[in-house]
């Protein structure tokens, strides 16, 4: 019998969805046949969420209510905060967040209902970003800065983690960045999600998986390794000799390439625009050099072009976020893209678990 294996599942079409389309070809990406350059330039972050858990934008009553409940969900427990301070204070912010979703699991006497995962997923939106502001000011000695009702998601969050907003420009493109992050299909955590979903476990279990995967490199902590890697040229001109050396010891060019994006990701130029606005108010001209400078290159080098987190890394650097931040922001956001699909796994499930194909000893005894 031969068996065709496609390594990493490229190319494998797993399921059906009805949340997102990624289309290389066009190099488009829409969320519920909305394109997300769109929902980008207008509307807000809470409003995306709405749409990907419901299917339709919210009218002006359904947006309210949405908002409202968001924002009185935002205290952590108790409980939750003890069990956060009590990790290592060297622990990377991923490993806080992961134990913080299993902890509210644990803490939620509903968590294994799934009639109950729509309030799980809003409690979840919610309180995510107090975690990580608490976690952040942890890390710089500072006492945490409780939620503030009055704000919106995006502005609120910049409120616990520095205790003011800067201008309405820098908040809207930290907003772009959530919207752009919020989904793309069966990428690797939201898989992970949906895996753990088949089993018909609970939205907890599923979401501290998904968190366990976007942690990697090669998913949502390229976003963190970009700004190491640009901190690692720190000139412009030393960008292309400097490719050249990690391209000959076969690294990984954090930043570049997708799976699915052959010619350039759909995302990158609206997040571009975005941070090039931002650069030029916080007068980074510097920054933006060294940027352009290895893209270039890279295009040279390699023909490979920039995903989402080359722009996010150095956006969230201006916005003044410590890089260990940088991941978590992005579970901010993607909690939507994977409750939504844990919630559409569930409706039409099936076990995942696919086959393999076995290259151990033959068949052995033990006499
Ligand atoms: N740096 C150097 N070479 C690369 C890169 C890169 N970033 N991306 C792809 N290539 C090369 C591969 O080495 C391979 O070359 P080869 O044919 O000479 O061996 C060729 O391009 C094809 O690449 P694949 O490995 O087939 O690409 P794959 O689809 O498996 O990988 C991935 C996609 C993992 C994202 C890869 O591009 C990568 O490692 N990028 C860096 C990490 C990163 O930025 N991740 C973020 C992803 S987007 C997101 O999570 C928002």
């Amino acid at each position: 019998m031969t068996t065709t294996i496609s390594k990493g599942l490229a190319g494998v079409v797993a399921d059906t969805t009805a949340i997102s389309m990624v289309n290389p070809e066009t190099n488009s990406l829409t969320y519920r046949g909305y394109p997300v350059q769109e929902l980008a330039a207008g509307c807000t972050f809470e409003q995306v969420a709405y749409l990907l858990w419901h299917g339709e934008l919210p009218d002006a009553g359904q947006l309210r209510a949405f908002t409202a409940a968001e924002r009185a969900r935002r205290t952590l427990p108790r409980t939750t905060q003890e069990v956060l301070g009590r990790l290592p204070e060297g622990c990377h912010p991923m490993d806080v967040l992961r134990t913080a979703v299993s902890q509210l699991g644990a803490e939620d006497p509903t968590e294994d209902s799934a009639d109950a995962n729509p309030g799980a997923a809003l409690d979840l939106l919610a309180r995510l970003p107090t975690a990580v502001a608490l976690d952040q000011r942890r890390r710089h000695g500072l006492p945490p800065i409780p939620p503030d009702p009055a704000l919106g998601f995006a502005a609120n969050f910049f409120h616990m983690c520095f205790g003011e907003i800067p201008e309405p420009e820098v908040v809207r493109c930290f907003e772009i960045s959530l919207i752009l992050y919020a989904e793309h299909s069966f990428n690797a955590s939201t898989f992970t999600a949906r895996v753990v979903t088949s089993t018909l476990s609970d939205l907890y279990s599923a979401v501290t998986a998904a968190v366990g995967a976007l942690k990697g490199p090669l998913h949502g902590g390229a976003n963190e390794a970009v700004m190491h890697m640009l901190a690692e040229i720190g000139d412009p001109a030393a960008a292309p000799a400097w490719l050249a050396r990690a391209l000959a010891g076969k690294r990984k060019i954090m930043g570049f390439g997708h799976r699915v994006y052959k010619r350039g990701d759909s995302r990158v130029p609206t997040m571009e625009a975005a941070l090039r606005d931002l650069a030029r108010l916080r007068g980074a001209d510097d920054l933006m050099e060294l940027y352009d400078a290895l893209a270039a290159a890279m295009a040279k080098a390699k023909g490979i072009a920039p995903n989402l987190d080359y722009p996010t890394g150095p956006a969230y650097h201006l916005m003044g976020f410590d890089i260990p931040t940088f991941t978590p922001i992005f579970v901010m956001s993607r909690i939507t893209g994977w409750a939504a699909h844990i919630a559409e796994q569930l409706a039409a499930n099936s076990l995942i678990r696919p086959l393999s194909s076995y290259t151990g000893p033959a068949e052995r005894h033990l006499r």
